[in-house]
Formats: C-alpha cells, sequence, structure tokens
C-alpha cells in the first residue's frame, strides 16, 4: 500500500465521526485534501466548515463547502487534521505545510481532535521530523540565536511566508522526551508566534490508515 492510499483511507476514516448539523474543524495538508474530498458527500448536512489555511479554504470552496469564520462559528465539536510526526502519547509535530500557527488555534477550540495520517509518522521519540516554529520576521536571529542555546539547529524556510504574514524556522537535531516542557519553554521566547509542537493540546483520537481500516 501506498502512502497515499493510506492517507486516504485515514482522511475517509475521519468521516465517521462528523454528525450531521456540524461544524468541522479542517487542518491543512495532503491527508486532509482525502479528508476535504470525503466531507464533500456529507455538504448538505453538515453547518460547515472553519478552515486553518487559505489552501484549504480553496479546496473547501472548490467542493461547495461552506467555509465559516471561527469567531462567529461558535461551537467546533470536531477538528481533522494531519500530522508530521506522532507519538504514543499523540502528541504531535505540525506545521510541515506552514499552517502550524491556525491549526493549534482550531485545535485548542475543538472539543474533539482527531488526527489522520500514514502509518510512517509514527514515532517513539518526536524530533526527526524538523520542528517548525513560526516568527514574527524581525525576531528570526534573535529565536535562532536562543534555539541553539537549547540544542537546536534552525533552519529558515527562506522564501516561505505565512497566512499571517510570518516566518519560519525549522528546528532540526532535537530528540523531544519532554514535548509538554519544550513547547512552553519555546512559546516562551519572544517573537515566537507558534511553536509546531502539539503536546499541551494533544491530539484525542488517531486514525492511521490500514488495509485492516478500509
Ligand atoms: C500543515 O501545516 C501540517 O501541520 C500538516 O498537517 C502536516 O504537514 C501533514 O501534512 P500531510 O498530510 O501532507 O503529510
Amino acid at each position: 500500500m501506498t502512502k497515499d492510499e493510506e492517507k486516504r483511507i485515514a482522511g475517509r476514516a475521519a468521516l465517521r465521526y462528523v454528525e450531521d448539523g456540524m461544524v468541522v474543524g479542517v487542518g491543512t495538508g495532503s491527508t486532509v485534501a482525502h479528508f476535504i474530498d470525503a466531507l464533500a458527500e456529507r455538504k448538505h448536512l453538515i453547518e460547515g466548515a472553519v478552515s486553518s489555511s487559505e489552501q484549504s479554504t480553496r479546496l473547501l470552496k472548490e467542493r461547495g463547502i461552506a467555509v465559516l469564520d471561527l469567531n462567529s462559528a461558535g461551537d467546533i465539536p470536531l477538528y481533522v487534521d494531519g500530522a508530521d510526526e506522532c507519538d504514543a502519547h499523540r502528541c504531535l509535530i505540525k506545521g510541515g505545510g506552514g499552517a502550524l500557527t491556525r491549526e493549534k488555534i482550531i485545535a485548542a477550540v475543538a472539543k474533539t481532535f482527531v488526527c489522520i495520517i500514514d502509518a510512517g509518522k509514527r514515532v517513539d521519540v518526536l524530533g526527526r521530523f524538523p520542528l517548525p516554529v513560526e516568527v514574527i520576521p524581525m525576531a528570526r536571529s534573535y529565536v535562532a540565536r536562543e534555539i541553539v542555546k537549547r540544542g537546536g539547529q534552525p533552519v529558515w524556510r527562506d522564501g516561505v511566508v505565512t497566512d499571517n504574514g510570518n516566518w519560519i524556522l525549522d528546528v532540526h537535531h532535537l530528540r523531544i522526551t519532554q514535548p509538554v516542557e519544550l513547547e512552553r519553554d519555546l512559546n516562551q521566547i519572544a517573537g515566537v508566534v507558534t511553536v509546531g509542537l502539539f503536546a499541551q493540546r494533544p491530539a484525542d483520537i488517531v486514525l492511521i490508515g490500514s488495509e485492516e481500516m478500509r
């Protein structure tokens, strides 16, 4: 089974958590694109979607799914999103697609966060995938120096501007054995907008695409 088949199976499997009349939080990425395809089959039954990126907004609208503003959408009972890495405690690294800030906001609001991944995303210890950190542009060098002090090797995702007008540092060479503490610590650095560690608010449910799930 290819990685994309695993993503498609996980994306479709998330549909079982969608209930009539819901506002559904929608993440970003290639796995979520499969979820959006599946969600389109229920578009007349849900109230609409809250989107975590311009990319997902475009996909949702192309498939005729109403996109709502988070400030006026009310409760978000369900958030469905992918991840770059996932450990046994459902802590995640996210932000490979650069949408980490809006993803973290919707995850915080949502009652249930269903994470959809292919099998290659499961790890024992987070950190092989470089940890994305969204920063205010003028703070890039300062934040990078602070991260070096903590043992990480930050690499500027040169040329990438987030949907919020900020920049991203991808932090290599971290072995994240204490994700909650690291998330809290990095969040304290002035100029950091969002750390792509989802440990203080991990996923509630992880769906790993597999043959058995078909
Ligand atoms: C987007 O910013 C990310 O958090 C994605 O959720 C993550 O990169 C997973 O993407 P894929 O589903 O494309 O692997």
